[in-house]
């Protein structure tokens, strides 16, 4: 309270002069991104299916006994687990009996069969049991099948659903049934992962023809047992499940994939098991379907709409979306497939601050910086994406490992938005701390070894700057005219601290950002927005 107005004066235009060599710095650091294209390409194994007779596929001992095991989340939660098993010899029984100690079942929940036909194909009996009711943070165990040929798992429950909730998700795609999809699997089961966020393309069974294709669904089902009957796989589709097949007389999309993989969707209140979303620990996951309608008005796109706003940031800070085709992939494969959906859904992935889009599909790697493009129009507009705060960060990992081989030709050259891109196999680990900090790596399969290649700190989008809207009066400033036109002030605030505690240096480091922000939403306006904001800085240093 001491200070006169030149002193005042004085700091305003120290404020200016660092705030414009701020902005310029700023300039160069959009520009500055160290793009990589890495020279390395891995392929260990032919790109053929595993046989039929290996050990991995083989089929449990005994009269009618469970095989085909995994599970999924059932719930909005987490507090229910899907489990679907397969029996070929009868029908029944469906029942799981489930306890938190070994061989001590102490519950019980009874399933439902089904069965379907695939050409002359028949398949086995699928169970599918839904187990509510359960405990946060617990591991339980649980028991298919009857006599002697049952047979026994375990998995664990999230933690209940808290921001600072710490989890780690493995994300897996594209990843059919040969020794390269082995690898993979071996080396995700040898990370900390809890939870797979599988984005599609799962058994390549219609590589095949004929009664083949059912025969490939039942390899791979037993194939990705050893992972999936621990740990729920949360399934997504890719065009690999659709399988229109007209010629063997099989036209129902999705038909293999629906009766074998449920998801709990009417959970999340959509209409179809092919879109969906989940709460779990400390994530918000929205499970989207490429090969379903998506445009304005389908039922996907008004689920969409609904299942934004009953994302509760303060509860799960971490928003993640699965998708199967990329919107951002600079590959030769599948360039531009993913525009159709960009121009649907990039909009809300900005608006609701997205952290990070998981993809598969092209069977590389890739990672781009936080951009987008929605400014474009088919009238006007830079259809270029630019770098953009509020854009998340999207991931390409359909490096599994299927039959298909690598897809092997980036574009060049290698587009500013592609910030890593590398043709091999692998999967990649989000390993989320808390609500502001989760750590992302991609992992190499390398000589029977994981490697981890690319890594980076991932931020949250909600969390780490929170952008608060303070009314003037509070601080004698609500709006001001300029030329007739309202502006009105916002203010920036750092998550961690509070208004009262903001010392010269916080100001300016949110000033960075203040501006970084204006310049996204109203480029014209940045110099009134400067002038605004250090007046108010320079109020609230004197009066604290
Ligand atoms: C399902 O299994 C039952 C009993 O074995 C059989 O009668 C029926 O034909 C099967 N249905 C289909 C669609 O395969
Ligand atoms: C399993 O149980 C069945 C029927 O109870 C019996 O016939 C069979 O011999 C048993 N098999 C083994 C390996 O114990
Ligand atoms: C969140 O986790 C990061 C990384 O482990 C750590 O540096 C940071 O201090 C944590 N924040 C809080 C509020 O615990
Ligand atoms: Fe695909």
């Amino acid at each position: 309270m001491t200070m006169t107005v030149a002193t005042m004066m004085c700091m305003c235009l120290l404020l200016l002069q660092l705030s414009i060599t701020f902005f310029v710095f700023m300039c160069c650091v959009g520009n500055g991104n160290a793009r990589i294209t890495s020279a390395f390409v891995r392929s260990e194994f032919p790109s053929v299916d595993i046989p039929l007779d290996n050990k991995v596929f083989a089929v449990p001992k005994g009269y009618n006994a469970p095989q085909q095991v995994h599970i999924t989340q059932g719930d909005y939660d987490g507090k229910a687990v899907i489990i679907s098993w397969v029996t070929t010899d009868e029908p029944g029984p469906s029942k799981v009996q489930y306890g938190t100690s070994e061989k001590t079942y102490y519950y019980a929940a009874e399933g439902t069969t089904t069965n379907y036909t695939f050409y002359k194909y028949q398949s086995g009996y699928i169970h599918h049991c839904l187990v509510d009711g359960l405990e946060f943070d617990t591991k339980y165990y649980y028991k298919i099948g009857s006599g002697n040929s049952s047979r026994e798992f375990w998995f664990q429950t999230p933690p209940e659903i808290d921001p600072d909730a710490p989890y780690i998700f493995g994300i897996i795609g594209d990843l059919g049934q040969t020794y390269n999809s082995l690898s993979t699997l071996e080396h995700y089961m040898h990370s900390e992962g809890q939870t797979v966020l599988f984005v599609g393309d799962l058994s390549y069974a219609d590589r095949y023809q004929y009664n083949d294709v059912g025969v490939r669904w039942d390899t791979w089902g037993r194939f990705v047992e050893q992972s999936a009957a621990y740990q729920p796989w949360i399934w997504s589709a890719g065009n690999h499940e659709i399988e229109y097949m007209p010629y063997m007389g099989e036209v129902l999309p999705f038909k293999s994939y629906l009766y074998r993989f449920p998801t709990p969707y009417a959970a999340s209140k959509s209409s179809s098991p092919l879109w969906y979303a989940i709460r779990r620990a400390s994530a918000h996951i929205i499970v989207l379907s490429s090969y379903s309608p998506f445009v304005t008005y389908t039922p996907q796109w008004l689920w969409l709409a609904e299942e934004f706003k009953r994302v509760n940031r303060e509860k799960t800070p971490w928003l993640i979306v699965l998708m199967h085709v990329p919107i951002y992939n600079s590959n030769e494969a599948h360039f531009m497939e993913g525009e159709s959906i960009r121009a649907a859904f990039e909009s809300w992935f900005i608006l609701n601050k997205v952290d990070i889009v998981f993809a598969g599909h092209v069977h590389a790697y890739e990672r781009s910086y936080r951009i987008s493009n929605i400014h474009y129009s088919v009238s006007s507009g830079d259809p270029y994406p630019v770098p953009d705060e509020s854009a998340p960060v999207y991931i390409t990992v359909g490096d599994g490992g299927n039959q298909e081989g690598l897809a092997g030709r980036f574009r060049d050259p290698q587009p500013d938005y592609s910030a890593f891109r590398e043709a091999s196999y692998g999967h990649s680990t989000l390993e989320i701390k808390n609500r502001t900090h989760a750590f992302y790596r991609w992992n190499r399969n390398s000589d029977g070894k994981q490697v981890p290649t690319d890594s980076f700190v991932l931020h949250n989008q909600y969390c780490m700057i929170k952008y608060e809207i303070f009314s003037v009066e509070k601080y004698a400033l609500t709006y001001i005219y300029i030329k007739d036109t309202k502006y009105h002030l916002y203010i920036i605030q750092d998550f961690e601290r509070g208004i009262k505690s903001y010392k010269i240096f916080d100001l300016l480091t949110n000033l960075i950002t203040c501006i970084r922000y204006y310049v996204l939403v109203n480029p014209s306006a940045v110099y009134v927005y400067i002038c605004m904001y250090i007046y108010i800085c320079v109020y609230i240093y004197i009066v604290n």
